[in-house]
């Protein structure tokens, strides 16, 4: 069931979905994902790095990403978010920040990363790596010792690393990475992902023993949506379609 064409997001609904713009049910949702993630999480790890996935473009896994990493930082955290779509970059876009330099740069060589320079304005303990300019091997480059290194130092300074990944379905970048990651959240989108693109997705990872942490439900206009039905060992539902917004929230 693809999403109709007029319920697809304008322009407009991007500032709509990104942090300080949230309405207040949005934001809570974001919280509760947070918390539930570190129920997921072993104890005694200091810094999780955790990766956003989901079937097919589009799904909101960017947009995930960015609001988990803020709410990570307004809980005093000190987080990282890398955007590892190497291939379709969105995070500098969608937050207004110089996107020259990033992760790419830092792979060729990381003793010229200034983590202070990535620390981003809208909160001090929110550090944001662009992707940098795009490589001709992303696949290859996610997994490789030099990434497992840069993630290895990034995570003494860090206390979580939020990585924003392009879709299982399409490349296999996610997969790539995901030697090097505590888990990944997967996120589907209410009357968007099809269900044999999911299927296709969750055999994937299953089969390259990915340790999938959750499910995002993005998108969902109420408490019940298609993909109840389903049995997921772990997961958690994020309530943030506009309507539901509209509907349910007060303005923050
Ligand atoms: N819950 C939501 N309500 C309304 N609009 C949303 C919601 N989530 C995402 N969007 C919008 O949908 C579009 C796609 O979202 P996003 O870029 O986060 O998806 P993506 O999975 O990262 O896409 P890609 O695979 O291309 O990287 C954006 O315009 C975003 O603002
Ligand atoms: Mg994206």
């Amino acid at each position: 069931m693809r999403i109709k064409k007029d319920n697809l997001p304008t322009k407009g609904d991007l500032r709509k979905t990104l942090h300080r713009n949230l309405k207040f049910n949005a934001t809570e949702q974001y919280k509760l994902l947070r918390t539930n993630i570190s129920f997921t999480l072993p104890e005694n790890i200091k810094c999780p790095i955790i990766g956003v996935t989901s079937s097919i473009r589009g799904e909101g896994k960017s947009t995930t990403a960015i609001n988990l990493a803020y709410v990570y930082a307004e809980s005093g955290k000190r987080v990282l978010l890398i955007d590892g779509d190497l291939r379709l970059p969105s995070v500098a876009k969608k937050m207004k920040i110089d996107g020259s330099t990033g992760l790419t740069n830092f792979l060729l060589d990381s003793n010229k990363i200034e983590i202070e320079k990535y620390r981003t304005e809208i909160n001090e303990k929110w550090y944001v790596f662009p992707c940098g300019p795009i490589p001709p091997n992303p696949s290859e480059l996610l997994a490789s010792r030099k990434m497992e290194k840069l993630l290895e130092m990034l995570s003494e300074y860090f206390d979580c690393i939020i990585i924003d990944l392009p879709p299982v379905n399409i490349v296999s970048d996610a997969v790539a990475i995901s030697k090097y990651l505590t888990g990944m959240i997967l996120v589907v989108r209410q009357n968007y992902t099809e269900k044999e693109e999911y299927e296709n997705c969750k055999r994937q990872l299953k089969l390259s023993n990915v340790n999938v942490l959750g499910l995002v439900m993005n998108g969902v206009n109420n408490g019940k949506s298609y993909y109840s039905n389903y049995k997921y060992k772990r997961y958690y539902k994020y309530y943030a379609s506009q309507e539901y917004q509209q509907n349910n929230g007060d303005e923050q």
